[in-house]
């Protein structure tokens, strides 16, 4: 007999974009209504490259989420090659920062600011190791020669490979992986190296994307790649290994920048991430292990305790509304105008 109802542990989102403004109602409203923590991306024009920044930011989010909710959002800085030891410790010493993204320059949305080279930052980078906050990873190369669907196999060769080398004790997010290549690169590494897997990676592949035309709304960095290296998340996630756990990327845009002569990369999920990723649990047959890779093994990388409360899922198919209000505009979410075959609530105390 199938499952139609499950209870797990509240999850967290270990990788999320929230943007700024109005846009916030939205997307924090979302993100609330099931998870009980989030990792913030500073990607922000100008993005979010100090303590003090971050804080400010956190109160514009705080100020949106809803009443009676708890969410908490957890901060990161953006990675310039300005960034330097002292300011890391201030964000160590900062409760509500718990990790530093890494953006190759010009890598994806709002990287502008990005590090070109890595030498630049290596002192910040030893001060990360010694006071343990974590690394957040874009892992793509960024060459106008590297075919965009190698580029994250190019940058685990030729740039994450030598960085774990050089910083062995390092705490890394290897964040949105795509590939077989990744997966096997962070299973073979200790535990202080782990990744994110995002509902989209699981759900979709390049035929998605581009077989019978193109659909810009499930175009996002890294891009899709083949269902092979789809397969190989789909078996990391669902296997039970604690070094792969969730984040969404969920990745607003308008549908405007979305839908023109040059799209921007992302793709939205916030608003029912958890139910996406519980359908590709169930179709594995792996419900069972959606508690760990949901709810478990993000908190316990970045040493914060488990939530203590509960979601409820079940079997109820619901439709996603055509689009979202989105800051003075509008967002189309992922399965926009399609059924999802889960529902998620907050679980009666
Ligand atoms: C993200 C965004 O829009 O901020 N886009 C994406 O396609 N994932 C940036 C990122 O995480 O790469
Ligand atoms: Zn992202």
């Amino acid at each position: 007999m199938s499952l139609t109802t499950l209870s797990i542990t509240q999850p967290d989102d270990w990788h999320l974009h929230l943007r700024d403004g109005e846009a916030l109602k939205t997307t924090v409203a979302h993100s609330a209504r099931v998870f009980a923590r989030a990792i913030v991306m500073p990607n922000l024009k100008p993005p979010v490259t100090t303590v003090a920044q971050a804080l400010s930011y956190r109160q514009r989010i705080v100020s949106c989420i809803p009443k009676g909710s708890t969410f908490d959002p957890l901060m990161t800085l953006y990675l310039t090659e300005q960034l330097n030891s002292q300011e890391v410790q201030r964000a160590h010493e900062a409760d509500c920062v718990q990790g530093i993204k890494f953006y190759p320059a010009g890598a994806t949305t709002n990287s502008e600011s990005g590090v070109a080279e890595l030498e630049c930052v290596y002192p910040a980078l030893e001060k990360m190791a010694e006071v343990g906050l974590p690394l957040l990873i874009h892992g793509e190369v960024t060459d106008t020669e590297i075919d965009i669907f190698d580029r994250e196999r190019v940058f685990i060769e030729t740039i994450l490979e030598p960085l774990t080398q050089k910083f062995p004790k390092l705490k890394i997010v290897l964040e949105h992986i795509t590939t077989k290549d990744a997966v096997d690169f962070v299973s073979r590494q200790g535990k202080n190296i782990a990744a994110t897997i995002t509902p989209h990676h699981l759900l979709l592949n390049r035929n998605d994307l581009l077989a019978g035309g193109v659909r810009p709304h499930f175009y996002c960095l890294p891009i899709l790649k083949r269902n092979i290296h789809q397969r190989a998340l789909i078996e990391a996630a669902t296997s039970g290994n604690s070094k792969f756990f969730l984040g969404t990327d969920s990745a607003p845009h308008s549908i405007e920048t979305k839908e023109t002569s040059c799209g921007c990369a992302g793709i939205y999920s916030a608003h029912a991430a958890l139910e996406l990723y519980t359908e590709v649990f169930e179709a594995e047959g792996a419900l069972d292990k959606l508690e760990g890779f949901a709810s478990f093994f993000g908190a316990d990388f970045y040493n914060l305790p488990r939530n203590q409360t509960q979601i409820t899922l079940s079997k109820t198919p619901f439709t996603v509304p055509k689009e979202y209000s989105f800051g003075s505009g509008s967002v189309i979410p992922m399965r926009a105008n399609e059924s999802i075959s889960w529902s998620a609530y907050e679980a009666t105390k």
